[in-house]
C-alpha cells in the first residue's frame, strides 16, 4: 500500500478504494447493520425501512458506493460522493444542491459500536442514504442544499443549522403506528433508536419551523427534544417558502434550551427534562 495521498479535489471528493476494506472492517458493518435491523423493524417510519430494502447490497458489508449509486441514481436522481471527513459548509451544500451526498469512508472501530462523535460511514451511508431513495426527502434534501448556500450567503447558517439537525438527523414522524424514527443520527445509534421513542425523558414536540429555528441543540448526549413531523408532504411544503423574512424576523430574538417547553408548542410528549433541572447530574 502506498502513503501517497493525492491532491485534493476542488469538490472535497475522494476514491471511496472499496477493495482496501479489511475483512474485519466489513464485520464492523455487518454486525451494525444487523443490531440495527432488529432494533428498527418497529422503530423506523416504513420510508426509511423501504430505503434500506431498496439498497439490499447494504447488508453484505461495507457497500461499494458504485453499486449503491446504480440504485440510488435510478430511484431519485441522487449519488453518493466519497469524502475524507467533513468538508466546508458551502462544499457541503453545493453537493446536496446538486443530489450529491458527501459521505464518509471510514468505518468505526470495534470498540466504538455504541457511539462515535463524528460521523463514519456507517452513520452516512445506512443512517442518511435509505431516505434518500424517498421521492419526496430526496427533493427536501436538494433544497436545504440551495437554501444552505443563500443562509450562507445572509449570515443565518446557524438557524438553518438547526433545522437539518432537529428533521435529517434527529427527526421523528407520526404514523398509524405510532411515532417512528427517520433521522439519520437516530437510526445509526442503538442507544438513542430505542432513547428517542422509550424514554420517558425526552419532550417530543409537534414539527414547527420557526420554533426550530431557535432552539439549541446538543450534540454530545441523546437530544432533550424531538421534533415530531406529521408526513415528509408537510415538511416539505413548511420549508418551501423563501427564508430570507423569516430569518429577519429572527434578528435579535433569545434561543431555547434545548429542553425548554413553550406554552406554544404542540407536545405530544412532555417530558421529564425541563431547562431547570437539566444542570443535574
Ligand atoms: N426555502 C428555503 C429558503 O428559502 C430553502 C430550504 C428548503 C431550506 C428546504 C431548508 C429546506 O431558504
Ligand atoms: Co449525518
Amino acid at each position: 500500500m502506498s502513503e501517497a495521498v493525492a491532491a485534493p479535489r476542488a469538490d472535497f471528493t475522494i476514491e471511496q478504494d472499496w477493495a482496501a476494506y479489511s475483512a474485519e472492517e466489513h464485520a464492523i458493518w455487518r454486525r451494525l447493520f444487523r443490531r440495527q435491523q432488529e432494533i428498527l423493524r418497529e422503530r423506523a417510519c416504513p420510508e426509511f425501512l423501504d430505503g434500506l430494502a431498496g439498497l439490499g447490497v447494504a447488508a453484505d458489508g461495507i457497500p461499494d458506493f458504485r453499486r449503491l449509486n446504480a440504485l440510488l441514481d435510478a430511484a431519485t436522481g441522487w449519488t453518493i460522493v466519497a469524502v475524507p471527513g467533513l468538508v466546508p459548509d458551502a462544499v457541503f451544500f453545493g453537493h446536496l444542491a446538486n443530489r450529491r451526498f458527501p459521505s464518509t469512508c471510514f468505518i468505526r472501530r470495534a470498540d466504538q459500536l455504541d457511539y462515535l462523535q463524528e460521523p463514519d460511514i456507517f452513520h452516512d451511508v445506512y443512517g442518511h442514504v435509505p431516505m434518500l431513495m424517498n421521492p419526496v426527502f430526496a427533493d427536501y434534501m436538494q433544497a436545504y442544499g440551495k437554501g444552505g448556500i443563500k443562509a450562507l450567503r445572509l449570515g443565518s447558517l446557524e438557524r438553518l443549522a438547526r433545522l437539518y439537525w432537529y428533521t435529517v438527523e434527529f427527526g421523528l414522524i407520526r404514523s398509524q403506528a405510532g411515532i417512528r424514527i427517520y433521522g439519520s443520527g437516530i437510526v445509526s445509534s442503538k442507544g438513542e433508536s430505542i432513547y428517542s421513542l422509550e424514554s420517558p425523558v425526552p419532550n417530543r414536540i409537534a414539527f414547527d419551523l420557526l420554533r426550530i429555528m431557535r432552539t439549541a441543540y446538543r450534540i454530545d448526549d441523546f437530544q432533550e427534544t424531538y421534533f415530531v413531523i406529521d408526513s415528509f408532504e408537510q415538511l416539505f411544503a413548511a420549508t418551501q417558502p423563501d427564508f430570507s423574512p423569516y430569518y429577519d424576523q429572527l434578528q435579535g430574538t433569545s434561543d431555547f434550551l434545548p429542553g425548554t417547553v413553550l406554552s406554544s408548542d404542540t407536545v405530544l410528549q412532555r417530558g421529564r427534562t425541563a431547562p431547570a433541572e437539566s444542570r443535574s447530574p
